[in-house]
């Protein structure tokens, strides 16, 4: 098990905020301790020009604001802004630039926010670069207003060493924004690096439980959060209420999971590197991974998420994931179940292949989202497994 101590330190208070922040019973008329749901769609005015506080919940609802505001403090910033996804995260981003802006993307991102900003972004007229972590500053032209970077990207498990990223983006008055859906506001806080934007999909560890769609974008400039504001309502990519508070329920334990998801991913991945079926594990919370201590320098740990190379080609992923019975074989990640899936056919095959074959995004390349299950029944299904290869 890694050394915890190495880590940045754990954030404080960060369970107190989750369960608490912005939910003072008293701001209700019933003193419900538990955030009430708000279905309505609209609200009672006073007059045609007064109304309490809220008009119509495509602008504003008490699930909404209530989940927004703790999910900025969580990340150390002042403004949330929910989406009805992540990929509606990222396209509400993409809208607050205009024709002839250039964005600098990340080489290894996601396969649909890949999609998104190759094929949106022309449609806009945004001009778009991949970059790896150290072209980025030759990326830059005079025209460049955003970089934006999964940390820890999906599937190839690289850092992005965000404060350095932050400095050349600010010299060049451009806009960092940062993906840190994979490793969550528990472990990471891209805005204490000096990114300009956070971006998670809340469909993965922040809900936890596998059965809401989400995204959040989360800054401390004001500017940035009034243009998202702006678009958040007259684009209408809104969360509904009732998903809203699930999320409130699901980041009550957030912290607790996030421990608990990386004992169990570390466990897994040695096992997994010791396994003679097994050519390479990438995990950034193991000594092996190339970035191990760039990741340790930004986070203060490592969430379920890993990749492995299997020995051999799709036979023998297809093997493999044949004779899994705990984890199961599906797209997504972040949830208590463990998740497998073969990035190069699933989460990441609309990804052209010479830049599937750059990234080495292989079909022995398998991802895996360790669970919460017990570590000893996870090693017992993927020895099992292995030995079928
Ligand atoms: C890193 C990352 N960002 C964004 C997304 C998109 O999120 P959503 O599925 O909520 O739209 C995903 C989905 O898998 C992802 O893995």
């Amino acid at each position: 098990m890694a050394d915890q101590n190495e880590y940045l330190p754990q954030p404080q208070g960060f369970a107190t905020t989750a369960i608490h922040a912005f939910q003072d019973p008293e701001q209700w008329d019933s003193m419900a301790v538990v955030t009430p749901m708000v279905a309505s769609t609209t609200f009672k005015h006073y007059d045609p020009e007064n109304f309490k506080k809220y008009e119509y919940s495509r602008c504003g609802n008490p699930n909404r604001d209530v989940l927004e505001n703790c999910l900025a403090t969580l990340d150390n910033g002042k403004y949330g802004v929910c989406w009805s996804s992540g990929l509606g995260a990222a396209t509400a981003v993409l809208n607050m630039f205009t024709v002839g802006d250039h964005i600098i993307c990340g080489d290894d991102i996601y396969g649909s926010t890949n999609m998104l900003f190759r094929q949106v972004c022309s449609q806009f007229g945004l001009e778009l670069t991949f970059a790896e972590a150290n072209n980025i500053e030759s990326a830059i032209k005079t025209n460049t207003k955003l970089i934006w970077v999964e940390s820890l990207t999906n599937p190839t498990m690289k850092v992005f060493d965000i404060k350095s990223i932050a400095e050349i983006a600010h010299k060049n008055k451009i806009l960092l924004a940062v993906d840190s859906t994979f490793v969550t506001p528990y472990f990471q806080r891209p805005l204490n690096f000096g990114a300009d934007l956070v971006i998670h999909s809340i469909s993965k560890y922040i809900n936890g439980h596998t059965d809401v769609i989400m995204g959040v974008t989360i800054t401390n400039n004001e500017g940035i959060y009034k243009k998202l504001k702006f678009l958040q309502t007259v684009m209408g990519i809104v969360p509904a209420p009732f998903d809203c508070y699930q999320v409130t329920r699901s980041i009550k334990t957030l912290a607790l999971r996030m421990k608990q998801h990386m004992k169990n991913s570390l466990e897994v991945g040695q096992f997994l590197e010791k396994h003679p079926k097994v050519e390479k594990v990438l995990h950034p919370g193991l000594p092996s991974h190339p970035q191990h201590e760039l990741f340790k320098k930004q986070s203060s740990g490592c969430s379920g998420m890993l990749s492995f190379y299997l020995k051999g080609g799709l036979a023998e992923s297809k093997k493999f994931f044949d004779s899994l019975e705990t984890f199961t074989l599906a797209g997504s990640l972040g949830g208590y179940e463990s998740l497998v899936e073969l990035p190069s056919l699933m989460s990441h095959d609309c990804i052209p292949e010479d830049q599937r074959r750059v990234l080495k995004i292989t079909d022995n390349l398998v991802r895996m989202s360790v669970g919460l299950e017990d570590t000893e029944d996870l090693i017992k299904d993927l020895k099992k497994a292995l030995e079928k290869v």
